[in-house]
């Protein structure tokens, strides 16, 4: 869950690191997301696909505002993530880009109001498909999301594809289902890959199973679950839709979320207590793993920028929070921490901030956006009323 290749700054972020007067403070690195939207533009121009940004990653309105100038659109799984592409996409100057949503349970109302706001919608049963369709009909593009029954995903509870699956209707099935109305198909079958022969041979299956009937669908769309930083994996993804453009007269869409904002995001926390404890070093910072709730759910220790695995100061960092098992890890520095110190935790983009909470009562973090002149724009402060009215 930690497997990002190198491709930030880290003098650029440490120096924001020490300059930001207020934490704890998440960071998002404008440069590196241009940097990754660049090189999807580049995989658009090369195979003609089309890109959407998965809005869950990280529905922040300053970032979508610079995401949508270079993308297709934005994907969506609630009806609230539709309103806010909607917003973004109705405030740009010639608004066009299109919203895609899919969901396992979508209730009535929910679709009578998706309709208002969404163009693409990808059912996710044919009991969703025909509850709804003469809802949509008219006003959605309407498609089926599959489960191509490949797994990839190391870890179960993400994988779209376990046994017993939620999510979709298995492609063993689909060629027996009555497919009228439906224009697309919408697959996503991976997690933190950076492996795009895995979506080959996703595709390969389909496309076994499938061969008429994609002769007669308008769209398809690969869903996420890939890294975007490796050339050559990026080489693989053009060629594999090039391929399924040759083959069928598709439009393809892809819609990654991390692989645009995980790397581009970092949470600077600073020392506030520091003390032993049997023996070892505890320094507590001004955040807690709820801020970094996926550091909590997957067990892992994230990398900081500041820590140095030769340094020879060692100390166990703690959240702030009551819960015994607030902590981050075990890490070596080179200098002494002092309380003060700043620790900027990497690779924290996507995924963090939309789950973070304010257990305990303890605020968030503030929202920043480093410039590419190195700026640092205050996005967001939380406040006392925002945990006030949560609840
Ligand atoms: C349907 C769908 N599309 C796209 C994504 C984005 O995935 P990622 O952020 O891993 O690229 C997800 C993530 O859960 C998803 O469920």
């Amino acid at each position: 869950m930690n497997s990002f290749p190198e491709i930030i700054n880290p003098v650029r972020i440490l120096s924001a690191s020490d300059k930001i007067s207020q934490t704890p403070a998440f960071v998002y690195d404008e440069t590196v997301i241009i940097d990754r939207l660049a090189a999807l533009s580049e995989v658009r121009t090369n195979s003609g696909c089309k890109v959407l940004y998965s809005i869950k990653a990280a529905p922040l309105g300053g970032l979508l505002q610079t995401i949508i100038e270079y993308v297709d659109g934005f994907s969506a799984s609630s009806l609230f993530e539709c309103q806010i592409a909607k917003e973004i996409i109705g405030g740009i100057a010639d608004n066009k880009g299109t919203i895609h949503i899919t969901s396992p349970g979508l209730r009535e109302e929910d679709v009578k109001s998706i309709a208002n706001y969404a163009d693409y919608i990808s059912f996710n049963s044919m009991n969703q498909w025909q509850q709804y369709k003469n809802l949509v009909n008219g006003k959605l593009n309407c498609g089926l999301r599959l489960n191509p029954e490949k797994s990839f995903a190391r870890d179960e509870r993400y994988d779209p594809c376990r046994k017993y699956s939620k999510l979709g209707v298995p492609v063993s099935r689909v060629a027996n289902e009555n497919l009228q109305g439906i224009q697309g198909i919408h697959l996503h079958n991976n997690c933190e890959s950076n492996d795009y022969t895995e979506l080959k041979q996703t595709l390969e299956h389909i496309c076994e199973l499938l061969d008429p009937e994609l002769e007669n669908l308008q769209w398809i769309n690969l869903g996420g679950g890939y890294f975007i930083d490796d050339a050559e994996q990026l080489h693989e993804l053009e060629k594999i839709i090039k391929d399924l453009k040759d083959k069928y007269t598709l439009d393809v869409f892809i819609e990654p979320g991390k692989g645009i904002v995980g790397s581009a995001g970092f949470l600077v926390a600073s020392v506030v207590d520091i003390f032993a404890s049997d023996g070892k070093q505890i320094a507590v910072l001004d955040t807690t793993v709820n801020h970094l709730p996926e550091v909590f759910e997957y067990q892992y220790k994230p990398h900081i920028l500041q820590e140095d695995p030769e340094g020879q100061y060692e100390y166990r960092l703690a959240g702030c929070s009551c819960l015994s098992g607030d902590l981050f890890g075990d890490y070596h520095f080179q200098q002494a921490l002092e309380i003060g110190s700043r620790v900027t935790f990497k690779n924290v983009g996507a995924y963090m901030l939309v789950k973070a909470s304010m257990f305990n009562g303890i605020n968030l973090p503030t929202v920043n956006v480093l410039k590419s002149d190195e700026t640092l724009l205050m996005e967001r402060e939380y406040s006392y009323e925002d945990f006030r009215n949560k609840y």
